[in-house]
């Protein structure tokens, strides 16, 4: 059987707030130079109290409709670390938000691997023939679990929401998500991690002191693991689909560091030039970031029909993958490309 999942649309949204290096620079001990250099992010936009993931979600979602050309889905998978409430899901939130119906909508959690593993579940449930289309989105409110003191942790993230509608098709037509890896490894657990707020330290019954409710990280380890991963990660799909790696145009990685994302290029010795990044302007939005890039590649022409495209990414967990796919016509046919929505 021929039966794919095909890419049909994407859209994206961000919050309006921007917050630069310089801003940063003002209440906490670092430059704008040294977060430049160290990890190329330059700004990155801020929810405002009270915007919760699901509103930049619904957003990303009413554009990744609007481009497929649909307005019925039959299931949404939302992929994020940072969900509205810890219980129940966002995804459900979302459908209700974009007035979907009762579709089946949940969440996946597997943090800056989060959209990969919705897009692997979204395509299971169009392989076992549970759906025709999905709305696949990855979205955070990221900055809402960063303790905005941590000079280690603030520079880094930032919010908003990406989202691709997936929907059934051939192997041989332009958008065929071709190959798809994922991994994971429990023990590392605790390289990146929010301590409190789930199970774990309710149950012991403890009061948790204020800095285990926020995102805390071992940044050189996670780098190693990082590069190491979505280097295997993306050879592993290229072996599946049988590219060499001269035929990729492009690899879009998770957007959490320039230099990780060169460093994978290096070492998969493709030009750095082919290794998409829009973390400059937005940081590394986790679960939204691969689709965030995949919306401003293909609206600034970028990414065109035909193409072959690598996504890797990296993140808590510990959690990875990577996608391999061509890219779709999606019917933009020279018109000014829209700009993420923002919220
Ligand atoms: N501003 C200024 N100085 C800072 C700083 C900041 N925001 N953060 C740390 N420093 C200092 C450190 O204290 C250290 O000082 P010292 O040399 O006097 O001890 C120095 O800068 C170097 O710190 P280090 O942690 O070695 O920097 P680095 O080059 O490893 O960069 C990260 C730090 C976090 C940017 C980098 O490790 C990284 O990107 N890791 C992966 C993070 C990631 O991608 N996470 C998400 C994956 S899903």
């Amino acid at each position: 059987m021929n039966r794919t999942s095909v890419l049909a649309g994407t859209g994206s949204a961000v919050p309006g707030q921007v917050v630069t290096n310089h801003m940063l620079a003002e209440r906490m001990d670092t430059s704008d130079q040294w977060i430049r250099s160290r990890t190329g992010i330059a700004e990155r936009r801020v929810v405002e109290p009270g915007t919760a993931t699901s509103d930049l979600a619904v957003e990303a979602g009413r554009r990744a409709l609007r481009s497929a050309g649909v307005d019925r889905v039959d299931a949404v998978v939302v992929g994020t670390a940072t969900p509205d409430h810890q219980c129940p899901a966002t995804g459900p939130i979302v459908a209700a938000g974009l007035d979907l119906g009762t579709i089946p909508a949940f969440d996946v959690g597997a943090v800056c691997s989060g959209f990969l593993y919705a897009l692997a579940t979204g395509s299971g449930l169009i392989a076992a023939g549970h759906a025709e289309r999905v709305l696949v989105v990855g979205a955070e409110a990221f900055t809402t679990i960063i303790d905005p003191t941590d000079r280690a942790t603030a520079p880094l993230f930032g919010d908003g929401a990406g989202a691709v509608v997936l929907r059934a098709g051939d192997r041989e037509e332009p958008g065929a998500l071709l190959g798809l890896h994922l991994g994971s490894d429990g023990l590392l657990a605790d390289l990146i991690i929010v301590p409190a707020g789930g199970s774990r330290q309710r149950s012991l019954g403890v009061e948790a002191p204020r800095e285990d409710h926020y995102f805390t990280m071992r940044g050189q380890e996670v780098f190693k693991h990082a590069v190491r991963r979505m280097e295997e990660s993306a050879r592993e799909v290229l072996g599946q689909v049988g590219w060499g790696l001269a035929e990729v145009d492009w690899l879009v990685g998770h957007q959490a560091n320039l230099r990780i994302l060169h460093a994978v290029a290096d070492q998969l010795r493709l030009p750095r030039e082919r290794a998409f990044a829009n973390l400059e302007r937005y940081g590394n939005t986790s679960a939204a970031s691969i689709p965030l890039a995949l919306d401003e590649a293909a609206a600034t022409g970028r990414l065109r029909a035909g193409q072959r495209v690598v996504l890797t990414a990296f993140g808590a967990g510990a959690t990875w993958g990577a996608a391999a796919l061509t890219w779709p016509d999606l019917g933009r046919n020279g018109a000014a490309p829209p700009a993420p929505a923002r919220i």
